[in-house]
């Protein structure tokens, strides 16, 4: 794992396999972002003119790396794109920040040591490049062989990622740091879960990490195992996860804090792997079905990150584990589900999975009466459709709560958009045999998911639902701190979630 250290050094005179500045889009050509004094002196005042010749203009993304001139200790030195030069009196934006340490942390990969001598205005700066390094350095090489594994030579992740400018024995700068380690970590725990293949993470095994998990940082995890769930009646995860030899789990993992005064739950949608069931996805659709439970992954994460930031609040995590496969024990469209609520699901389409499992961890949540619900599932291609790739869905049965979720989520970096439950939808859903169907109209198909597990939240609670089918999983290059596979969608909105709810700046 990468280590963060802050440092007062001068980027000239620390020992390092490279320094990082930063190069920004100015009016005429390149600037050299601040942080980066030192090492344009020893360019005497040229760095901007040189990286100009080299055809580096400051676009974000840009990573240009030359040799040393005398008076710099380490051999090179990388210059990272951060995009247009901040207005008067602005600083540069935290995310700019992220994004251009990421693609030096993954430019670097091989590198023991880097100086991060970038811009660095307050504490919140030197946090956000030190996230984007620790996140940019992220690989995944469980399953390689010894020879292609990054272990034996080259490919090892950046070793340590230094950042310059940054005040060591500053309180508010080793708070800002610590949280960005912790941040960082738990959504590199995330992107591991979720890149780890279906037949090594399945809801045993998922069940299992989180208890050890639990013992390491010291929260309550209690798992119902597949009897359990029949006998209490949890017909959704029992009807998702039968068709499987892996039975399905619900996983409660709680932070406590002695003087919290208030509680916020988290539902998962953890479907280890779907195949659609009996309504089986085509060729096409399956390859990257392991992602299916990142919603999980992102609240066993940010449940984790609570706790080790210690926050003054209760934060519950509900891990809704199955496996969603066809067999001769598996739900068939137009069976009837009796749900932990109560209620009866016509299952029209055993491909809408998600939606069930989620509403017996909405239900079992709920009787606990949490001052929130925040449930987060890879739910629908349709959001994917709507807000592409990079962008999650946040609905509510309030509008003040949907707001919050998005603003807090455009705040650590998140893209999202606010999304409507609109009623009409809800008769779509109507059934001749049972309460509800599973599948309503094909048209705003993630709002009518939306508006189905509505049905399942306790009266009176406050609930939001992010779908993050489109950014969970990222399937193209990789691009600023984002790898290939499993981002780590969500872990940052939740802890900014839970940060917010101990403060009591919210409702
Ligand atoms: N896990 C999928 C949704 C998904 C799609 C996640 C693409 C990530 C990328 C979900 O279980 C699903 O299959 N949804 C169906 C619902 C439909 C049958 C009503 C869908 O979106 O097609
Ligand atoms: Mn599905
Ligand atoms: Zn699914």
């Amino acid at each position: 794992m990468t280590a963060l250290t802050l440092s007062t050094s001068s980027a000239a005179t620390l020992r390092a396999d490279a320094v990082v500045i930063g190069v920004a889009k100015g009016p005429k050509g390149p600037v050299v972002a601040p942080g980066a004094e030192a090492v344009d002196q020893a360019f005497d005042g040229k760095l901007a003119a040189v990286l100009e010749t080299l055809g580096a203009g400051g676009d974000e993304g840009e990573a240009t790396k030359l040799p040393a001139p005398a008076g710099v200790k380490a051999p090179v030195v990388l210059a990272v794109g951060l995009g247009e030069v901040p207005a008067k009196g602005e600083v540069y934006a935290e995310e700019a920040l992220r994004r251009a340490a990421g693609v030096a942390a993954r430019t670097l990969t091989g590198a023991k040591k880097a100086a991060f001598a970038l811009p660095v205005a307050d504490a919140g700066a030197a946090a956000a490049i030190g996230e984007g390094a620790l996140l940019g350095a992220y690989t995944f090489t469980a399953f390689r062989g010894e020879k292609n594994n990054g272990k034996s030579g080259k490919g090892e992740p950046l070793g340590e990622a230094a950042i310059l400018g940054a005040k060591p024995r500053d309180k508010a700068f080793k708070a800002a740091a610590e949280r960005a380690v912790a941040v960082a970590e738990e959504m590199n725990r995330a992107r591991d879960l979720i890149n780890t293949p279906s037949n090594a993470l399945y809801p045993a095994s998922f069940a299992t990490l989180a208890q050890q998990a639990g013992k390491e940082h010291g929260l309550k995890v209690e798992v119902l195992d597949d009897k359990a769930l029949l006998k209490g009646g949890y017909g959704g995860l029992m009807g998702v996860g039968q068709g499987s030899a892996n039975g399905p789990r619900l996983v409660r993992m709680a932070y406590t804090h002695p003087k919290a005064e208030k509680t916020l739950a988290l539902v998962g949608k953890g479907i280890t792997y779907d195949s659609g069931g009996i309504s089986l996805k085509p060729a096409g659709h399956n390859e990257t079905m392991k992602c299916d439970m990142s919603g999980a992954a992102a609240v066993f994460a940010a449940v984790v990150a609570a706790a080790r930031l210690g926050l003054k609040v209760n934060v519950t995590g509900w891990l809704a584990l199955a496996e969603n496969m066809p067999s001769g024990t598996a739900t068939r469209p137009g069976d009837v589900l009796k749900m932990y609520s109560g209620k009866t699901v016509e299952v029209l389409n055993t491909d809408a999975e998600g939606r069930l499992v989620l509403a017996d961890a909405i239900t079992r949540a709920s009787e606990e009466n949490p001052d929130a619900i925040v449930d987060v599932a890879t739910l629908t291609g349709a959001m994917v459709m709507a807000l592409g790739n990079r962008t999650f869905a946040v609905m509510a049965n309030d509008d003040a709560f949907r707001t919050t979720l998005h603003e807090i989520a455009e705040e650590v970096g998140e893209q999202s958009w606010p999304m409507p439950l609109p009623a009409d939808l809800r008769k779509g859903m109507d059934s001749p045999v049972a309460d509800i169907a599973n599948m309503g109209e094909r048209m705003g198909g993630g709002l009518v998911a939306g508006l189905f597990l509505q049905e399942f939240v306790g009266e009176g609670i406050t609930w939001a639902h992010l779908d993050i089918a489109g950014p969970a999983f990222h399937e193209s290059a990789p691009y600023g701190y984002t790898p290939k596979g499993g981002t780590g969608s969500g872990v940052r909105t939740l802890v900014r979630l839970a940060e917010l709810t101990a403060a009591g700046d919210l409702g």
